[in-house]
């Protein structure tokens, strides 16, 4: 077949020698016939699917509508799991472990006979570390984003992951909310499949994916538990089969202008500021001149469009029913570079020249935005030399400009242990400073092992 000799996996089922009889006798085991390894396009299924991942636990269904596209398009679907990073339990914090799940996957992929890569990614460090392992392959790759939870509902209120946690505990903590209460809260929050549903850092780095180009249009928004998001899963596993035949690699779709983009997106929708080291680290894995400045340059004066918890009032179901991410890119008119390349074959222009908005109190046009200055900006002083960021959107107008004493705390163990004695000398204008967020002594291997080459600590910033 002509496509024998064209793809990485021929190398491995391709020989009629030795070595082939063992690649494709093994693979045979698992019932899959002769005529899968007659040339056709390899393509991994990046799983990160865990129970210990609650966010990322429907991503088998997910992987099997994937799988369905392949084959359609006459790929031969293989699915892997790589380690799966939950942010709701991991300790001591799943920021901890990303480079090295960047490892698993770029070692995974390396390692074996794949063609192409369907990236399923859901929860915070997830994406990131997928992403980044992926782009150190340069495999034609797209990346599906598993969709936030339904919004929480909690005696007639809408309540958002993260964002009512804060409020209610410190409500209990004052008298005003009562412990059964904050408990029944608990299933009221979290009732169905999916990541957090607030722009926090998973529904930011979902959209990132979409404004990177390397997701598919409305990859972002649409819920997990809706039909659609398996329709797109279905659609992602036919088009990585053409992705591969095309010879689209992922050096093609994140390109400068790609992360350009999506540094305005984060700052349209009001995104997280932990997307700020993420996609300096993505794009340092591609080769990708990135700064923290960059931020400031491209993002200071990007409106946030996007009205969503915690910078405004409404979650990620209204985002995807208001018009998602495609609709605030044509909002963005110019500040796009509407000719980057996606993975669906047509530029991001092409894909939102015509996305209608369906709620402009969700998505605001830019002559009436949720806050006019929304994107990331880049603060230096005495405290931070190197810089630090804030998101002016979620900031009350006391933070920007703010006189008073620091409190510092040295570690978090430290913060825990006198945060609630009644002698920390703190007042109304006080600031508090936590200085190391690592606990004392974690594991020296781990340092050692997310640090050990150049190549895989491109996590600057
Ligand atoms: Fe997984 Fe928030 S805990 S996205």
């Amino acid at each position: 077949m002509t496509e024998k000799k064209r793809y990485r996996s021929s190398q491995w089922f391709g020989p009629l020698d030795k070595s082939g009889f063992i690649h494709r006798s093994w693979m045979k085991n698992q019932g899959f016939p002769e005529d899968l390894f007659d040339g056709r396009p390899v393509i991994g299924i990046c799983n990160t699917w865990s129970e210990l991942t609650p966010c990322n636990a429907h991503f088998r269904k997910i992987a099997e509508h994937v799988k369905r596209g392949v084959y359609e398009a006459g790929g031969f679907p293989l699915e892997f799991p790589v380690t799966s990073l939950g942010e709701s339990s991991m300790r001591p914090t799943a920021m901890l472990f990303r480079n090295l799940v960047s490892m698993d996957v770029e070692e995974t992929i390396r390692a074996n006979p794949i063609d192409g890569v369907i990236l399923l990614v859901g929860c915070d460090k997830t994406t990131p570390a997928c992403l980044m392992g992926a782009a150190s392959c340069n495999l034609p790759t797209l990346a599906i984003s598993g969709g936030a939870m339904l919004n929480g509902k909690f005696r007639g209120e809408e309540i958002g992951s993260g964002t009512n946690v804060w409020k209610f505990s410190e409500e209990v903590r004052s008298g005003v909310m009562p412990l059964c209460d904050f408990q029944e809260a608990e299933s009221c929050m979290s009732r169905s499949a999916g990541h957090c549903m607030t722009m926090g850092t998973a529904s930011t780095m979902a959209s990132v994916v979409e404004a990177l180009g390397i997701g598919m249009p409305m990859n972002a928004a649409i819920p997990a538990v809706d039909s659609r998001r398996y329709a797109l899963s279905h659609l992602a596993g036919r088009r990585i089969v053409e992705l591969v035949r095309e010879d689209v690699r992922m050096s093609r779709i994140l390109t400068r202008e790609a992360f350009e983009n999506a540094i305005r997106v984060v700052g349209a929708i009001g995104g997280s500021t932990n997307a700020v080291v993420h996609l300096l680290a993505i794009a340092g894995r591609m080769g990708v001149e990135l700064q923290l400045d960059d931020w400031d340059r491209l993002g200071r004066n990007v409106p946030c469009l996007v009205n969503l918890m915690p910078s405004g009032k409404y979650l990620m179901e209204d985002f995807y029913y208001a018009g998602g991410v495609p609709a605030v890119i044509r909002e963005l008119g110019d500040l796009i570079h509407r000719d980057a390349l996606t993975v669906n074959g047509r530029t991001i222009g092409e894909n939102t020249a015509d996305a209608p908005c369906f709620n402009r109190d969700v998505i605001r046009p830019v002559g009436d935005p949720l806050a006019a200055q929304g994107g990331i900006a880049v603060l230096r002083g005495n405290i931070c030399p190197q810089g630090a960021v804030i998101k002016p959107s979620a900031a009350t107008p006391e933070l920007m400009k703010h006189r008073g004493r620091a409190v510092v705390f040295e570690s978090i163990e430290d913060l825990h242990a006198r945060i609630d004695d009644p002698n920390l000398e703190i007042d109304a204008t006080s600031i508090m400073v936590l200085k190391n967020c690592g606990p004392k002594g974690y594991p020296r291997w781990l340092k050692s092992a997310t640090c050990r080459s150049r190549r895989n600590c491109s996590n600057r910033g």
